[in-house]
């Protein structure tokens, strides 16, 4: 069985319809994004000339390590980098509008309208002392709702489309009194109130207990897929990836070492890491294979291919040379020194 199959075992997978998207336009297309903490040890590389896009109507994953720049990244480009972080370079364009010139009002008005955020940990987007029916009217009121009625119907309704069976208990009550699955459905609520095209799902069930995480996994699926949205879904999981995704993003220290669709990323993996990452899924009757060594410093970051002190393969020109990129016909793309010297060779 490939690696693919097996993460595929007993997994539905919906196809992507190709009707209505523009010829040559990404829905989100991200060049060049480059950003950077000043911090007393020095400056932090957090993420490296970002490319990537992600097209009407698909899913695409965003996977990687702990600290490999996932969540800079999505920050970066939703406008919520704090200083000592700044971004330093590149754009992100949202239907042809850089987001990373907007000003701090027009991207707020486009965060929740047309771009909904599900953050990592529920509890800290919700607020302690706030009832959640409060939370909901501002966040309608900020893009114009403000009728009282019409706000706590379309409260409701968005409980509701979540799968809360007492929407009003919720809506009176506080974040404390919910559970993490709860939490996490009223959040997604939030971020689907406004009718957003695209969703960004930073990590959306780290801490829930695994039928929980399938559950919220499977509602936000549904609610992408149904509408035709599109989603960023950053996970650790490439289980996740395989059945929940159509493309995906593989990063390390802060760079997109590989990119494509998950057949091919996950069915053939060109870069190294990408090849460990896959030996490192636990499979029934075979002896678990750990990712060995540590990310690089992201401080005093190594010249050449990021992988190359953990990589079996690593020789000459790994610690000196960044790869170029290699891609396939099909747009399957990677970084790594390794094809190139086999055609040198041949
Ligand atoms: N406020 C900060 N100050 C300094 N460095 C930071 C800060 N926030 C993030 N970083 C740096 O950026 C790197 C990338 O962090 P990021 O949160 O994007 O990782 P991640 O891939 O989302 O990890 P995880 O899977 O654990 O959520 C970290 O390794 C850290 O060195
Ligand atoms: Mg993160």
């Amino acid at each position: 069985m490939s690696a693919l199959d097996a993460l595929r075992r007993s997994r539905t997978r919906s196809a992507v319809p190709d009707a209505g998207r523009p010829e040559g336009r990404h829905l989100l297309e991200v060049s060049g994004l480059t950003t950077r903490f000043d911090t007393p040890a020095g400056l932090v590389h957090a993420v490296n000339s970002v490319d990537f896009h992600v097209d009407r109507a698909e899913i695409v994953g965003v996977v990687g390590e702990s600290g490999c720049g996932k969540s800079v990244t999505i920050r970066s480009i939703l406008g919520l980098v704090r200083p000592p972080g700044r971004v330093v370079d590149g754009t992100a364009r949202f239907n042809g509008v850089d987001l990373l010139a907007l000003s701090g009002a027009e991207l707020r008005r486009l965060r929740g309208k047309e771009i909904g955020f599900i953050a990592q940990n529920p509890f800290s987007a919700l607020n302690p002392v706030m009832r959640i029916r409060r939370q909901f009217a501002k966040i309608m009121a900020a893009h114009g709702v403000r009728s009282e009625g019409e706000a706590h119907d379309r409260a409701r309704a968005a409980l509701a489309d979540v799968g809360i069976a007492g929407p009003d208990r919720v809506l009176d009550g506080y974040a404390h009194q919910l559970s993490g699955g709860m939490a996490q459905r009223v959040v997604i609520a939030m971020a689907m109130l406004l009718n957003p095209t695209f969703v960004i799902a930073d990590e959306p069930t780290t801490g829930l207990d695994l039928t929980v995480q399938r559950q919220i996994l499977d509602l936000i699926r549904a609610m992408v897929k149904e509408h035709e949205r599109s989603m960023l879904l950053v996970t650790h999981d490439l289980g996740v990836v395989a059945q929940y995704c159509d493309r995906v993003v593989v990063m390390y220290a802060g760079q997109v070492i590989e990119h494509g669709t998950v057949r091919e990323v996950l069915g053939t993996p060109g870069h190294p890491y990408t090849q460990a990452l896959i030996r490192a899924i636990p499979r029934p009757g075979q002896p678990l294979v750990h990712l060995t060594g540590r990310l690089p410093d992201l401080v005093d970051y190594p010249a050449g291919c990021p992988f190359q002190a953990r990589c079996p393969h690593a020789f000459d020109p790994c610690a000196r040379v960044v790869p170029e990129p290699v891609t396939t016909a099909s747009g399957h793309t990677y970084r790594c020194h390794l094809p190139q010297e086999k055609e040198a060779v041949r």
